[in-house]
């Protein structure tokens, strides 16, 4: 189909949470289809979680319903994977203060690397705001109940790995 807006949601989603859900759907009501980009390798990957697979067979399963989300794994730059897909938005989600300069950083180099690419930030809703997969990753680790902050699929993975104190049970 022609002149569809497409959205790159980009990001290591070890694991995607509830949050990064909030994120799509918001997306959603801006575009006609959201490419959820899983980076292969990221900044801020420290002790995974899940493998590069895994994140994305869990991911696609999150939105295997949803056909106007497509999800993507990636290696490399970012903007070069936007330019193969014919993308030229990219959204990130901002949650506070403290997500700016990185955020800010980030989208000033990748605009100097492609200067077509646009990046919007979005307001999760506000209960989700001290959400992480790094804290979810954390918590689920040290046998925590992270149910009320992933998607099902993600809780019955985390839940595998980490046993039922993971899910409340
Ligand atoms: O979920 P994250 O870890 O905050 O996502 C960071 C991500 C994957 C968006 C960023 O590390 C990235 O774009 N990686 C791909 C490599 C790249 O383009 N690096 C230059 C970024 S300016």
């Amino acid at each position: 189909m022609v002149d569809q807006r497409i959205a790159i949601y980009p990001g290591s989603f070890d694991p995607l949470t509830l949050g990064h859900d909030d994120i799509v759907r918001r997306s959603l009501r801006l575009v006609d289809r959201v490419t959820v980009a899983i980076a292969a390798s990221s900044t801020h990957a420290k002790d995974p979680a899940f493998s590069f697979e895994e994140r994305v067979e869990l991911t696609r399963e999150v939105y295997r319903d949803e056909p106007r989300v497509e999800v993507v794994p990636f290696q490399g730059l970012l903007v070069d994977f936007a330019r193969e897909s014919g993308a030229r938005l990219i959204v990130r989600g901002l949650r506070a203060v403290s997500d700016f300069e990185y955020e800010f950083q980030m989208a000033l180099m990748n605009r100097s690397l492609w200067p077509e690419i646009e990046v919007i930030f979005m307001a999760p809703a506000s209960n989700y705001t001290f959400l992480s997969s790094s804290l979810v990753r954390e918590v689920a680790k040290l046998g925590g109940d992270v149910s009320g902050f992933v998607p099902p699929p993600v809780l019955r993975e985390l839940t595998r790995v980490y046993g039922p104190a993971v899910s409340g049970g």
